[in-house]
């Protein structure tokens, strides 16, 4: 097994507005008040310097305590939050509430979480119709919330603005508008069994950062368990995790493993060189298993679709 030390990621990638933004970051979806603080204490300890949440996680107050108490300057940890989706109408007020609970003066990333604007006035984090759909503002559109949340920047409550759960499509929508500042990142659910091939090279075309949140595949990391991946650990003598982070980093993309556990969160930190040809195997797995483990339902929105 790769030791702890020799292999901890230190990398950066440098965003479109000149910034950098550290390659391993600390996922925090679904861990609860006590586990976040505790996990971003022992994540920051053990040398990650970024950190991934959300207003929809509502574990903003613990997380940023958890920053402010590791003692690490604030200048050195990268902090990214979203906006929920029933708030496209007013993302810097959202956004000074989320500040206000992290404690901090500003996010280093502001991301719209998904592009689907709901129904702000029923004060339900899914707000649903009679007929048990989600309740969708139509005539709104993500343009327009992206066009909001340029004022954050302006207003120096967030370092950059980004998106997330964007595909091609909507990606393109959003660049077709006369924006006077892009989107620096995109997070998606991108690991070995959903590689987005296409997406990426969009991306970076278009110099877009992709991070990838669900990197394990999620609940019981079952992307772990893949058999490539596995044959590829064993021939590196590394464990499963470190085939995983290491191909992102390869292919230039940001990691947000989660976990709550602290040999885990040890473990996420670790990447090793990986030959190109591994790469390209890692590349291949979808087309023998392909998997998206995260898809909520946004009928009559298909978040995902191409066409
Ligand atoms: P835990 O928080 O108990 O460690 P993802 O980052 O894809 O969302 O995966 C998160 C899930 O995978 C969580 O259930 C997390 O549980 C588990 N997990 C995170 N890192 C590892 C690891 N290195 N090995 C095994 N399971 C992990």
């Amino acid at each position: 097994m790769t030791s702890p030390d020799n292999h901890r990621c230190t990398t950066t990638f440098k965003l479109n507005n000149g910034t950098s933004i550290p390659a391993i970051g600390l996922g925090t979806w679904k861990a609860r008040d006590e586990e976040s603080y505790e996990s971003v204490i022992h994540a920051l300890k053990s040398g990650y310097r970024h950190i991934d949440t959300a207003a929809a996680y509502a574990n903003e107050a613990p997380v940023g305590k958890a920053i402010k108490d590791s003692g690490i300057p604030r200048s050195e940890v990268y902090v990214t939050t979203k906006l929920w989706c029933t708030r496209h109408n007013e993302p810097v007020k959202a956004l000074k509430e989320s500040l206000e609970k992290l404690g901090l003066k500003y996010v280093d990333l502001y991301l719209m979480h998904w592009p689907v604007p709901l129904n702000p006035q029923s004060g339900e984090k899914f707000p649903m119709l009679p007929n048990g759909k989600r309740d969708i503002v139509f005539d709104w559109s993500f343009v327009k919330t992206f066009e909001l949340m340029q004022e954050c920047v302006k207003l120096g409550l967030a370092k950059s603005i980004g998106v997330s759960n964007f595909s091609i499509k909507n990606l393109k929508t959003l660049l077709a508008a006369n924006l006077e500042i892009k989107p620096v990142a995109n997070q998606v659910e991108l690991h070995p069994q959903l590689p987005l091939l296409e997406l990426a090279d969009f991306c970076k075309q278009h110099q877009i950062v992709l991070e990838a949140y669900s990197p394990l595949g999620s609940d019981g990391a079952p992307v772990l368990k893949d058999e490539t991946i596995i044959k590829l650990a064993a021939k590196y003598q590394v464990a499963p995790s470190v085939i995983v982070f290491s191909w992102l980093v390869a292919r230039g993309i940001c990691g947000l493993p989660k976990s709550i556990n602290p040999s885990r969160i040890e473990q996420n930190l670790l990447v090793i060189d990986l030959a190109p040809e591994d790469v390209e195997t890692i590349n291949n797995i979808h087309k023998k298993k392909s998997i998206r483990y995260i898809n909520p339902d946004w009928d009559p929105v298909d978040v995902f679709s191409e066409v």
